[in-house]
């Protein structure tokens, strides 16, 4: 294993007086202890089953891998149908994974079908998707754990309409349901269409799914090794056994989000110095707001947490936030995410003689002009008092891919613990849903539709 966390710019030791100091720390050890006992105690129980998903899913694994290998023979696309949680995992892993330009490699070199997810019920995109495919080539993964999503189940509608008209009783051969056994609509059509169907357990929520087989039968289908990524998962869980957070990489993460959240650090900056892991940060994105994002505590007791996430990407974004990291307020946390070994070389050409400031670069490789600017940015945050940390790994493969999902999984876990808050609810999601159900008319929704009807119209004196 090869990933390693280096917080030395949380602390005074480096940061100054932004840092936090040693004895801060000593003092949060019971609350560290505690939190890791909690999250041991609910290993595999309540919503806690993510836990056990590196261990016990070998049927569900040769199921999968069965699965793909028939989809990759057979069709020229795969489409995942699904929003959140269902949508967030597989365009992370397939990114991080996969050839940058997959879709657009001649079939010899892609190997696999093309792969799309549509995570959104824009139309311009559901119908731009109809120009690139032909949906008799394609199959299409509809993932929703409830089984009721609007935005899931309405392209789910298109599609099946679709695929009807055009292959008749066949069309059911281009759906595969990924969905909880019991629970919700899809489940019943699968059953009453015969869809091929994997299961998500009733314990794993939504943005804990991604080493379910929500996230691993895209990947399969893409070619991406789901065993490596699982046994990466498994080995970071191993890693995270210790109660002590100055042996657990997670168990220590959340700890010094924890403490920055109560110094005012209210917002978490994920930047990759990887475009292959641009969408960790925002899978991540996800997991830490939805998570930890809450309005009362355990006890009931009204409390606001949460770290609002912010997704950046090096060196990208040293041109447009970085400026705002170093001067704005010191209400930040930077998550670095610095790969090793990039899995290709580019070296810079000589030209530009009659230019030094050019010049500089030439002979050295793209390689070190990334690592380098991460390394000078980061030297830079620090010196500025700028809390950061730094999750380093050596090289962006399955097995390291799904220990660092696995780390971002634990970390949320503990901080969860230690903010006493349920991570694994949304109550806030709901309010939205419900309201859009009563625009629509649902049945049900009645009370809700009237509310809206009796809140304040939008004054005329605040629209110019
Ligand atoms: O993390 C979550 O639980 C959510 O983001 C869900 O994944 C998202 O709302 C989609 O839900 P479902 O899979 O039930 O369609």
């Amino acid at each position: 294993m090869s990933i390693t966390v280096n917080y030395n710019n949380m602390m005074k030791y480096a940061l100054g007086d932004q840092g936090i100091t040693d004895a801060e720390l000593k003092e949060h050890d019971i609350l560290a202890q505690s939190a890791h006992f909690q999250v041991e105690a609910g290993r595999g129980r309540g919503m806690q089953g993510w836990m056990d998903s590196p261990y016990d899913q070998a049927d569900v694994v040769k199921e999968i891998k069965a699965s793909a290998s028939r989809i990759r023979r057979k069709f020229e696309n795969f489409v995942v149908l699904g929003i959140g949680g269902s949508a967030l995992g597989p365009i992370a892993v397939f990114t991080a994974l996969k050839h940058y330009y997959y879709n657009e490699l001649p079939k010899k070199l892609r190997k696999g079908p093309r792969f799309y997810v549509i995570d959104n019920v824009d139309p311009e995109r559901m119908n731009a998707l109809f120009d690139v495919i032909n949906v008799e080539k394609t199959v299409f993964n509809v993932i929703t754990k409830s089984g009721a999503t609007s935005e899931t189940m309405s392209q789910y509608l298109i599609i099946y309409d679709m695929l009807k008209q055009k292959l008749g009783d066949k069309a059911h051969e281009h759906i595969i349901a990924t969905t909880s056994e019991n629970k919700g609509n899809l489940i019943k059509l699968a059953k009453e269409e015969g869809f091929e169907t994997f299961i998500i357990p009733e314990s794993v929520g939504g943005r804990f799914s991604e080493l379910s087989p929500v996230g691993l039968l895209p990947a399969a289908v893409v070619g991406i090794d789901i065993s490596k990524m699982l046994k990466g998962a498994r080995d970071m869980d191993r890693k995270c056994k210790s109660k002590y957070f100055a042996k657990n990489p997670a168990l220590a993460l959340a700890l010094l989000q924890y403490i920055s959240m109560k110094h005012g650090k209210n917002i978490s900056v994920m930047m990759p110095y990887a475009d292959s892991l641009k969408y960790i940060a925002d899978w991540y994105a996800q997991l830490w707001a939805e998570s930890l994002g809450k309005e009362s505590d355990k006890n009931g007791n009204v409390v606001n947490v949460g770290q609002t996430p912010v997704k950046a990407l090096g060196a990208t974004d040293q041109h447009s936030q970085v400026q705002l990291y170093n001067e704005g307020p010191f209400d930040k946390v930077i998550t670095f995410l610095e790969v090793g070994n990039f899995r290709s070389e580019r070296v810079i050409p000589q030209g530009c003689e009659n230019f030094p400031n050019v010049n500089f670069l030439c002979g050295h490789t793209l390689n070190e002009l990334m690592t380098n600017e991460l390394h000078a940015t980061r030297y830079n945050l620090t010196r500025r008092g700028r809390a950061n940390y730094t999750i380093y790994m050596d090289t962006v493969d399955a097995y390291h891919i799904g220990a660092l999902l696995y780390l971002l999984q634990m970390q949320t876990a503990y901080a969860g613990a230690m903010l006493n808050i349920d991570a694994y609810n949304q109550p806030g999601v709901e309010g939205g849903k419900d309201a859009a159900y009563a625009l629509f008319g649902r049945q049900g929704y009645e009370a809700k539709a009237e509310e809206m009807r009796s809140a304040k119209p939008d004054s005329d004196k605040y629209i110019i």
